[in-house]
């Protein structure tokens, strides 16, 4: 996959806020799939379920979105009554604020140093089509989970871990690649179009055009 295959796709690009560090929900933004500020769960939910082929739960996904701006009975109201405040997700409960990869900063920034960080944790994968590409398997983005989490010694929470299970291998089955043998790994080359252009793999962007 190419960006500039991607960039046929999805040639839309909407602003997208520095307080939603989410890197999946900044490219749907970015697409122009979800609002930038407020959105409906069952929008969000649908989405959602559109661009990961329906293999996402939707009733995880409506929860994790009714708690994703705040855990006080108002917030958690709020989001049930209005949607997701997706521009307001930075110090929110599921921000683990340094524990995760560091791609993307406080202020929203790409941080390219830290992707070339996470690319060391890949190995070369064999195409179906013979040629070969970095990626990560499970284990090695649990490899770099765990990292992640000991760099964060002295700051992170203990939730942080289990959060994370919620991110990199979720993002693993949704816009994970198969091996020459069947095996899914996660492309270095999709992370990057993904974390710094906001951009999806074509085929996502086909599933939700
Ligand atoms: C309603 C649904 C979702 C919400 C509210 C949400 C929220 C968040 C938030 C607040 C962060 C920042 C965490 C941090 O910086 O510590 C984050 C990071 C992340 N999310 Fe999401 N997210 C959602 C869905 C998804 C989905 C469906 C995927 C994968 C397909 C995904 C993949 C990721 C990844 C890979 C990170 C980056 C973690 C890192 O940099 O270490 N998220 N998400």
């Amino acid at each position: 996959m190419t960006t500039q295959e991607t960039q046929a796709v999805t040639p839309l690009q909407m602003q997208v806020s520095p307080g939603n560090p989410c890197p999946f929900l900044r490219a749907l933004v970015a697409g122009g799939w979800l609002n930038d500020d407020v959105e409906r769960l069952t929008r969000v939910r649908d989405t959602l379920l559109r661009a990961s082929g329906q293999s996402a739960k939707g009733g995880k996904i409506l929860a994790i979105a009714a708690i994703a701006n705040g855990l006080s009975p108002a917030a958690l109201l709020r989001n049930v009554r209005e949607g997701l405040h997706l521009s307001m997700l930075r110090d929110g409960p599921l921000d683990k604020h340094g524990s995760g990869s560091r791609i993307l900063d406080a202020h929203g920034q790409f941080q390219a140093e830290q992707l070339q960080r996470l690319a060391t944790f890949a190995t070369a994968k064999r195409t179906p089509q013979g040629s070969s590409e970095l990626g990560l398997s499970l284990p090695e983005v649990t490899t770099m989970m765990d990292a992640n989490f000991a760099r964060a010694r002295g700051t992170r929470r203990r939730i942080d871990r289990a959060l994370m299970d919620g991110e990199w291998p979720v993002l693993l089955e949704v816009i994970g690649k198969d091996d020459a043998d069947g095996a899914r790994y996660l492309s270095v080359e999709d992370v990057w179009t993904l974390f710094q252009d906001r951009r999806l793999p074509q085929r996502l962007a086909e599933r939700l055009a």
